[in-house]
């Protein structure tokens, strides 16, 4: 069985937060998003840049999609609200199937379905405020009502105090914002996000995903991002999907695929996650042990199949001698302990051998990165 498959038929865990949305919405269990044996080669390409996709999202769930630039992230993407009609294969909204929509239900079902881009696609000559109401005007709602939704809207996203500023003048997080409630005024159940944050500094990124988490929340939003940050997927996703040459090869809750990533392609994706050696450490290692008082030097990994970080008293009595902390640390993600302790271990009573194997009852992965004398 495939790593993707593993993890497909292992049972979800709940989203981290928001916390029992079950019991607000007991419909949850039905996948909102459904694609099934989804494939899309473009006219004159001579590969796919979708092949055999099988996926459900749920009501509520912040989604992920992570894959390499030209993985299929944002074709992907757009086949939900068929900016992309796939070549073939079945995309289900709400358990109807939208190739059989007619241009007034694709109207419609793009209403119910908002888009944000990391570029902002707003109206340079427009106002904030004209810039939201824009979309309601084309969609003829009488001028109380986009009053009342506009006002409503900029207020959701902060902006409150510059209904009457151009984009020119706004920063990046804020053109985002205007983005943002331009994509809510049709009070859409789904907000795909394609690369929303890619053009924003790291603090501006994280105010944006905490009005996204809020909107999530609040609204119970089902929310759909492609990122190239893997932080941003750490930070507000639940469950995420790795796509690499149209395919999927791998998805899972955040926590398992972060805390154990099995493709090659997840594990390169990740690697920025994980803090590099430090020069003058990596500097003196040696691949094999010298003698038998050499410190060893391992990296556990606590990879979050626990709620609780294990006791480093445990560690220290297990692994005997002086255990030294190199780097590392542990990190919650869906409220589980994830990370990686880079320890050297001298003067063990236990051999090297016996040293390696007592710290594997501790961590779930143990990595010899060699010695030191
Ligand atoms: N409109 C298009 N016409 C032809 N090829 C396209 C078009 N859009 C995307 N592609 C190709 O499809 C593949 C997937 O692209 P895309 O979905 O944009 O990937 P990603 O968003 O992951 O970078 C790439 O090889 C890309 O060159
Ligand atoms: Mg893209």
């Amino acid at each position: 069985m495939s790593a993707a498959t593993a993890r497909q038929t292992a049972h979800p865990s709940p989203p981290a937060q928001p916390a029992p949305r079950h019991a607000l919405h007991p419909e949850l269990s039905s996948a909102q998003v459904r694609l099934i044996g989804v494939n899309k080669t473009y006219p004159g390409q001579a590969t796919a840049a979708l092949a055999d996709i099988d996926l459900n999202i749920q009501r509520g769930e912040i989604f992920g999609i992570i894959g390499r630039s030209g993985a299929g992230k944002s074709s992907l993407i757009r086949t939900l609200n068929r900016l992309e009609q796939p070549s073939s294969g079945r995309v289900l909204i709400d358990q109807v199937d939208i190739g059989e929509h007619n241009e007034d239900h694709l109207v419609a079902l793009r209403r119910r379905i908002g888009m944000i881009f990391q570029h902002f696609n707003l109206m340079s000559a427009k106002t904030v405020w004209q810039n939201v109401e824009l979309p309601l005007k084309v969609a003829g709602v009488p001028k109380a009502q986009r009053q009342r939704k506009v006002a409503e809207l900029l207020e959701l996203v902060g902006l409150q105090d510059k209904h009457g500023v151009y984009p020119a003048q706004l920063s990046g997080g804020q053109k985002q914002r205007v983005g943002i409630a331009r994509a809510l005024v049709h009070d859409p159940q789904i907000l795909l996000c394609d690369e929303a944050t890619s053009a924003l500094d790291p603090e501006t990124t994280g105010s944006i995903l905490a009005l996204l988490r809020d909107i999530n929340q609040r609204l119970g939003l089902t929310i759909i991002l492609i990122t190239h940050e893997m932080a941003v997927i750490r930070d507000i996703c639940h469950r995420v999907v790795v796509l690499e040459r149209g395919r999927i090869v791998e998805q899972g809750a955040v926590w398992q695929v972060f805390g154990d990533p099995q493709h090659a392609v997840s594990k390169t994706l990740l690697a920025p996650l994980q803090p590099a050696l430090p020069q003058h450490l990596q500097a003196r290692l040696l691949p094999e042990a010298p003698n038998a008082q050499a410190a060893l030097v391992l990296r556990l990994r606590v990879s979050g199949r626990d709620r609780e970080a294990p006791e480093l008293s445990t560690l220290f009595a297990l692994l005997g001698g002086q255990v030294s902390l190199l780097q590392g640390g542990i990190e919650p993600i869906q409220e589980r302990a994830l990370g990686q302790l880079v320890v050297s271990v001298a003067n063990s009573a236990h051999g090297h051998a016996q040293v390696i194997e007592r710290a594997r009852q501790w961590a779930a992965q143990v990595e010899v990165l060699g010695y030191v004398v």
